[in-house]
């Protein structure tokens, strides 16, 4: 594992001509057109990249970007892995390892969510303010490597409050109405059934989706400081059927809200 980061992180490195990102932009289902607006970008797709797996889901097209975005140097991840597409929790996380061992210090996340706090409506975009984790395992399993972070590392601050500060501001300065609640990771991949969803808003979650836990997890391990949206596809107290495309289409309509909000903090970094 450590051997396979090394490798990964010194091809990176080279990649990027030795200038480390100010901050390693995730993005979500149906969110990948932010990668759009970055500006001078190399494109690299997960192919290429030593020890990479290869994003199996539709709406995630499996690029890494470096370049520009809000006068900041940024690289950006245009497609995640799922612990549902069947990697395990080390290579769901394999990529958030990488770019700390880079040395990137912010990790921006996003995601395509059902919402079960009543107030939300499709389209709503949501800052995680702190998660629940329902998945089945944890990345940090196993033997701690020191030189990666604590054995037991705090997660009262998992969402950085400086960050979480700044992109309220930012939503306030740009007219948007942004949400704040609690993100619950499941495995998936079959959505909530009515009962799951009331049950999840019943122990304090206001949004539900299968990513994004992991991802923090590792980040904080590593140090990084996160800041982390999700954008309410489905509401899932409405009784209304799911369907994937239905959440990537909604994804994609509310994904220049969630840009307008990644580049005001990203200017601010
Ligand atoms: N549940 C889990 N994941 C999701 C949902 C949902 O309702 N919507 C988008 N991702």
């Amino acid at each position: 594992m450590l051997e396979r980061i090394r490798q990964t992180t010194s091809y990176l490195r080279t990649r990027l001509n030795n200038e480390i990102p100010k901050a390693v932009i995730v993005l979500g289902s149906g969110l990948g057109q932010l990668a759009n607006e970055i500006s001078g970008k190399t494109v690299i797709p997960y192919s290429e990249i030593p020890n990479f797996p290869v994003s199996t889901v539709e709406g995630h097209a499996g690029n890494l970007i470096i370049g520009e975005l809000a006068g900041q140097r940024v690289l950006a991840m245009q497609g995640r892995f799922h612990y549902y597409e069947g990697y395990n929790m080390k290579e769901v996380t394999f990529p958030m390892r990488v770019f700390a061992a880079l040395g990137i210090k912010v990790a921006m996340l996003s995601n395509a969510a059902g919402g079960v706090n009543p107030q939300f409506s499709k389209g709503d975009v949501m800052l995680i303010t702190d998660h629940i984790s329902f998945l089945p395992d944890n990345p940090l399993r196993g033997k701690n490597l020191s030189e990666f972070g604590p054995r037991f590392p705090d997660m009262t601050h998992a969402y950085d409050p400086q960050l979480i500060e700044t992109a309220r501001r930012v939503a306030k300065d740009n007219g948007i109405n942004l949400h704040e609640g609690v993100y619950i990771g499941v495995q998936g991949p079959s959505f909530e059934t009515p009962a799951e969803y009331r049950f999840f808003h019943t122990i304090g979650a206001d949004a539900v989706g299968m990513s994004t836990v992991p991802e923090v997890i590792v980040a904080v391990h590593s140090g990084m400081r996160v800041c982390a949206l999700s954008v309410i596809t489905n509401c899932g107290l409405s009784g209304e059927v799911n369907d994937h495309e239905d959440v990537q289409k909604q994804a994609n309509q509310t994904e220049p809200v969630m840009t307008a909000l990644f580049k005001g903090v990203i200017a601010s970094l």
